[in-house]
């Protein structure tokens, strides 16, 4: 293990521990990360005594490094070339019911590995140099991480009643690492649902966007339902669960074909919120469902019905109510679009105004559409992808020519007033947008010329005429 400890900053750490006559280890969320493989750059220091003291010694020592000190923590964080190490004495916690703040004491090691919340979150690494490197794992956490397998070090329900937090990290690692949630810590996660009322909507938020990001999120989702605290928590995508079966005809469960649809969305370091769009695209269907006798099962107006619901879903989640919700909700907007135009036969103009109404986040939309087509049947599938191949490149060649997708007026409203010297009123509006209807259908091109010309032409049926310059 020795050599998993060889940054310098292992090294001060014990030689100072040494000196001072402290036990010091790592522990937490590095040990637990070393062994997976996952590079991290948060440190965890538990010291057996005043974390603050050590910290202030290890700071001096490497040459004055900027310390942080949390006096009502008892803790201490110092930034040592990218790593962030935090030291903090060893601790023996008590909770009471209504709160996340544990009463707090001086404690020994096993004491502050109790506390923690995973057998994986619990191992520690000795730093004193007699041990250095040596592994303390009460737990059996090792065993756990090479089974794959989340489990509490006490008893479930005691875990998570301390800190409820942790039914929502229980169901993050679980996802992130795609491990299994032991039966029993599955159970207190049950038992426990109700208390993730006490834990703030952003602590929610961060853990659950961390689900979103992972590979394979529908994993998250499927326990956050099969624990109960999706209707809880997410009570409109619960809703989506479930068919629905009249004269023998079902619709397809839409909180499955939800989960495909995002699973489908590769994850890269700036798609959060096109994964929520995955995850909020059919979010209306429940409210619009109508059974009719001729069509059979409808979700009429979903995707604008949708977008209605999406500010009362991020304000409650505490998810950014800013130009992200915007984009979720254009998303939601425009999600079937692109397939009801891949049915047709493919016009310029349908495909000028999408361009429009898409602006520069077309390609966004196009990967929600494709992920959207989930049919188990090949030839249906093998149609869809041809003729979204064939929306492609129709968006491209259009876009080349016709230049729409960052739109601007060719005739702004300032030179229609000058133009026939009046003061802002309705008919400006109404012939700007008359000009923009003429260049999407492709009557006229996107140039001041042709735009000027109708501008005039139109005027005049109006009674409009230009003033003498
Ligand atoms: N911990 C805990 N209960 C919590 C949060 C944290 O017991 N609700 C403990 C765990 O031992 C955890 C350590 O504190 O490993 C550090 O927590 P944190 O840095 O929040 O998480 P990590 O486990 O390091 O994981 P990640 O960085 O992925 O959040």
């Amino acid at each position: 293990m020795e050599k998993l400890l060889k940054n310098p900053v292992f090294h001060t750490i014990r030689d100072i521990s040494d000196e001072m006559g402290l036990r010091s280890y790592v522990i937490g969320g590095f040990v637990r990360d070393i062994f997976l493989d996952r590079p991290s750059k948060d440190i965890d220091v538990v010291v057996i005594g005043s974390g603050i003291e050590l910290a202030e010694s290890v700071a001096k020592k490497l040459g004055g490094l900027k310390l942080s000190v949390f006096k009502n923590f008892g803790t201490a964080m110092l930034k040592y070339r990218d790593l962030e190490v935090e030291f903090v004495g060893a601790r023996k916690e008590s909770y009471q019911r209504h709160s996340r703040k544990p009463i707090v004491e001086n404690g020994t090691l096993e004491d502050d590995q109790n506390r923690r919340d995973f057998s994986i979150n619990a191992l520690a690494l000795s730093l004193n140099k007699e041990t250095y490197g040596e592994l303390l794992d009460p737990f059996n956490g090792m065993k756990d991480m090479q089974k794959g397998i989340i489990r509490t070090p006490q008893d479930p329900d005691i875990t998570f009643s301390d800190d409820p937090l942790r039914m929502m990290r229980a169901i993050r690692f679980a996802t992130q690492l795609q491990f299994r949630i032991e039966e029993s810590t599955f159970e207190g996660i049950k038992n426990n649902k109700e208390r993730i009322d006490i834990i703030s909507g952003e602590r929610i938020a961060d853990e659950l966007n961390k689900i979103v990001m992972a590979e394979k999120p529908s994993i998250g989702f499927k326990l956050l339902e099969l624990t109960g605290l999706l209707s809880i928590i997410f009570p409109e995508l619960q809703a989506m669960k479930g068919v629905d079966k009249v004269d023998g005809r079902a619709h397809k469960d839409n909180f499955y074909h939800t989960l495909e649809v995002l699973d489908r969305i590769v994850p890269t370091t700036d798609n959060l919120w096109l994964r929520w769009s995955a995850i909020l695209h059919d979010i209306a269907k429940p409210v619009t469902k109508r059974y009719d006798k001729k069509l059979g099962w409808t979700f009429h107006n979903h995707n604008f019905i949708g977008t209605k619901m999406i500010p009362k879903i991020f304000k409650r989640m505490k998810l950014p109510l800013n130009e992200k919700m915007k984009f979720v909700q254009k998303m939601v907007d425009l999600h079937m679009r692109p397939i009801i135009l891949s049915e047709d036969i493919v016009s310029d103009s349908a495909v000028r105004r999408l361009l429009f109404e898409a602006g520069d986040d077309i390609d966004e939309l196009m990967t929600l559409c494709e992920a959207d087509i989930t049919s188990k049947n090949p030839e249906k599938v093998k149609r869809y992808m041809r003729n979204f191949k064939v929306v492609r490149r129709k968006l491209k060649e259009i876009e080349e020519k016709d230049k729409v997708r960052n739109f601007q007026p060719p005739v702004t409203g300032e030179e229609i007033m000058k133009t026939f010297g009046i003061e802002p009123c309705k008919a400006i509006g109404d012939l700007k947008a008359i000009i923009k209807d003429a260049i999407l259908d492709g009557e006229i091109g996107n140039n001041h010329e042709e735009a000027f010309a109708l501008l005039l032409k139109k005027g005049e049926e109006i009674g409009l005429r230009p003033v003498k310059k």
